[in-house]
């Protein structure tokens, strides 16, 4: 199968993308490099031995991406292509709508227009949860008004894709992703934010080579066991073989379907630090910060439906994913360091 992979050079994009060649997948990519370095593609080739096509544009630019279609004939999109930083979509609201939801209606007009390719699979967020009523949180949890314009554009997207499912003959997963973390295990590839990072394992992985002095712990005094924050972290492999099941799905013919990926298991802010310095034997300072706005105390995956429909279960535990993420970011220091010497 054809697979057109949107945002492919990006985190999970790439990360996919391996998993999807290793399957016997045909991958093409398209990333405008708003958010990923072209280098990515030799990582791909350097781990599958296989080059996937890459075309860089805008996703939201039609007669580019109408031409792309005509020429590779794509039979499934992967829709990973947006923008994700939540403090960001706060300071520029309309940045956030414009490129996710212009980005979308192009993939899904082309899918209009272009009857060969019937198979869509969206990167949608736990965040549409909102603030839970309980844990787990199931497919069926209510979805909550956002409290940023990112989440927003989640919510949105969900509906205008379900509205479109229902008058056109496709069929479409709708993946809604805990917290990706972890990187490739050869160390290839991974997530190096540019700046300071927003989110806390690209923190942990920053101080943990000395890039950043220490980890703000952001509150200790959240209704869990130890006081900090609960979320399900996800090993990024994991999560892109879930892309891979899902493809499968679709491919019996299953119309809408809507699924987390995630393991089920909160960790706290404190637990995962505590894995990432046994993983690597390592200290991580740190010290308590106030919260962070906007935080809740907890939230983690029901993972029935994932397991039940896609025979999805997680190969890689907290403790990979530390290793991984650290193996990855001792490799780009170095990197780094050897490209500034030329
Ligand atoms: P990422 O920023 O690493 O990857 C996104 C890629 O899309 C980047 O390579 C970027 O250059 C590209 N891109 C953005 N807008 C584009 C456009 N208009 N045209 C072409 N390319 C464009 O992000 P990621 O972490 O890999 O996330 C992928 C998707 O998964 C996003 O939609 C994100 O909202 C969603 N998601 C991510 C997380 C997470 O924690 N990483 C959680 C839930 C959902
Ligand atoms: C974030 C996004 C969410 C997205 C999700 C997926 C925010 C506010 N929310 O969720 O929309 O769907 O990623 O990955 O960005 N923490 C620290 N110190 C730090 C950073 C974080 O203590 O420097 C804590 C947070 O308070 C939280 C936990 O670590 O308890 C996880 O935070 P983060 O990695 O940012 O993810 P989420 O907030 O769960």
């Amino acid at each position: 199968m054809k697979v057109l992979v949107t945002g492919g050079l990006g985190y999970i994009g790439s990360h996919t993308t391996t998993v999807l060649l290793q399957n016997g997948f045909d991958v093409v990519i398209v990333d405008n490099l708003s958010n990923s370095k072209v280098d990515v593609l030799d990582s791909i080739e350097s781990i599958c031995k296989i080059r996937p096509k890459f075309f860089e544009f805008d996703v939201q630019d039609k007669e580019k991406l109408d031409a792309l279609f005509e020429e590779e004939k794509p039979e499934a999109v992967i829709h990973f292509a947006g923008f994700k930083a939540v403090g960001e979509s706060c300071q520029k609201p309309l940045m956030y709508y414009e490129n996710n939801l212009n980005s979308t209606f192009a993939i899904l007009e082309m899918m209009q227009k272009h009857k060969f390719c019937r198979n869509l699979v969206f990167s949608s967020s736990a965040t549409v949860y909102g603030v839970p009523d309980s844990v787990p949180l199931t497919e069926s949890s209510p979805i909550k008004d956002a409290t940023n314009p990112y989440g927003q554009t989640k919510i949105m997207i969900e509906k205008i894709i379900q509205d479109f499912a229902k008058v056109e003959d496709i069929n479409v997963a709708i993946l809604r992703y805990f917290n990706p973390i972890g990187a490739h295990p050869t160390g290839l590839l991974g997530e190096d934010p540019n700046g300071l990072p927003n989110n806390l394992f690209p923190y942990l992985n920053k101080v943990a080579v000395g890039a950043l002095p220490k980890l703000n712990v952001f509150g200790d005094d959240y209704n869990t066991p130890d006081g900090t924050g609960v979320r399900d972290y996800i090993h990024v492999m994991d999560l892109a073989k879930g892309h891979v099941l899902a493809l499968n799905k679709l491919k019996e013919n299953c119309g809408l379907f809507v699924c987390n990926l995630g393991t089920g298991k909160g960790t706290s802010v404190l637990g995962l630090l505590k894995a990432y310095e046994e993983a690597n034997n390592i200290e991580i300072p740190y010290s308590i910060a106030p919260r962070r706005d906007g935080d809740i105390d907890e939230n983690y995956a029901g993972t029935e439906k994932a397991k039940n429909e896609l025979g999805f279960v997680c190969d890689y535990s907290i403790v990979d994913a530390c290793k991984d993420g650290y193996r990855f970011q001792i490799y780009s220091q170095i990197v780094s360091h050897i490209k500034n010497q030329k």
